[in-house]
């Protein structure tokens, strides 16, 4: 049986289970410190971002600055790629994938699979601070986050039913579903179906200490098989980090990430002297290379079937973006303001 749900946080309504991340499991402001913050995050971030570096300058936890940033997207119903409102599996059921991790502590946690909870990197939060696990997942990560206090909510909006069920519809004309003549059919709809939704935000924050926080949180490929994971929630593909070096994180497609574990290869270029942005340029050209390797990755140019960007935040606060193909952009905060920057491809076309 359900257990009955935490009225501190249910009010009922969709727009009441869209909590501040800040009232579960975030550590209350401390000192501020002296450095310059910086925050920077997926093309869809630039609240995150603004919201993050509001949260460091009064004191509060690089990750917990994250987690409240990304937050606004996860709740957003507008943002089909994440959170409340994401598209759905191919059985119309939206599975959210979150992670986080922690500069001081190296601590990091993640939730997979996760279904109606709309804030699967705050739940991803107290995975790692209060399991002594890395990555729980489905049915298991619903009922932790329950026990946790989060509120249930039907993460599918009539918006993204009708666009999955035009996909449904759609997707075989020799199967039993039809789809409605086309006048009824709104335009952006037929987007959707075009170009399959593979958005997810990444944000990563540096403090007024210089200590680092990141995560991952995404709806993941729309009409994936149920149970798909993607990069978000894998530490070392999605995001990473080292309190030491830097932060990284990834949005897009998530296999080619899954093979290659790319944000720890930025982490790790960025290691060995590399700068930010040549560090996401080698990780870039790495993921091209051996993904053309599989036939299902691979173009008739030998080029990647697949779209990819990159995102990372140096320790001295130098950050850089970069995508396999031209349209990725990037959300930074340099401490004074916010704004967009249009990613570097590897490749032009
Ligand atoms: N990068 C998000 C996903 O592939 O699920």
């Amino acid at each position: 049986m359900r257990r009955p749900i935490n009225r501190r946080f249910f009010m009922g309504t969709t727009a009441a289970a869209s909590l501040s991340t800040l009232a579960i499991g975030a550590s209350p402001p401390a000192t501020v410190g002296s450095r310059r913050p910086t925050a920077v995050a997926s093309g869809n971030g630039l609240r995150a971002v603004e919201r993050a570096v509001e949260l460091v300058k009064n004191g509060y936890d690089p990750l917990d600055a994250a987690v409240e940033g990304v937050a606004i997207v996860e709740a957003d119903p507008a943002d089909n790629s994440v959170g409340y409102g994401g598209l759905p599996n191919e059985d119309g059921v939206v599975e959210l994938d979150g992670a986080v991790m922690h500069g001081p502590t190296h601590g990091g946690g993640s939730v997979a699979s996760i279904r109606n909870i709309m804030h699967p990197a705050a739940v991803a939060r107290l995975v790692m601070k209060r399991t002594r696990h890395c990555l729980i997942v489905g049915d298991g990560a619903l009922r932790f986050a329950r026990a946790h206090g989060f509120p249930e909510v039907d993460l599918l909006t009539d918006e993204s039913r009708k666009i999955w069920l035009h996909w449904k519809e759609t997707r075989d004309p020799n199967d039993d579903w039809v789809p409605p003549p086309e006048p009824e059919v709104a335009d952006h709809v037929h987007e959707y179906i075009k170009k399959r939704v593979t958005g997810t935000i990444h944000c990563s924050v540096l403090d007024t200490h210089g200590d680092l926080g990141c995560t991952t949180t995404t709806s993941g490929l729309s009409w994936k098989i149920p149970g798909r994971v993607g990069d978000s929630p894998i530490l070392g593909a999605g995001l990473y980090l080292d309190n030491e070096v830097g932060s990284a994180g990834s949005t897009g497609v998530g296999e080619a990430n899954l093979l290659n574990l790319s944000s720890h290869l930025i982490v790790e270029a960025m290691r060995r002297g590399l700068t930010a942005k040549d560090a996401v340029m080698e990780a870039l050209k790495r993921v091209a290379e051996t993904s053309v390797r599989d036939p299902k990755r691979r173009r008739p140019d030998g080029k990647t079937t697949f779209n990819v960007s990159f995102y990372a935040l140096a320790k001295d606060g130098t950050f850089a973006g970069g995508c396999m193909y031209p349209g990725g952009k990037m959300a930074v905060h340099d401490g004074d303001s916010a704004r967009i920057v249009v990613l570097d491809p590897l490749y032009e076309k």
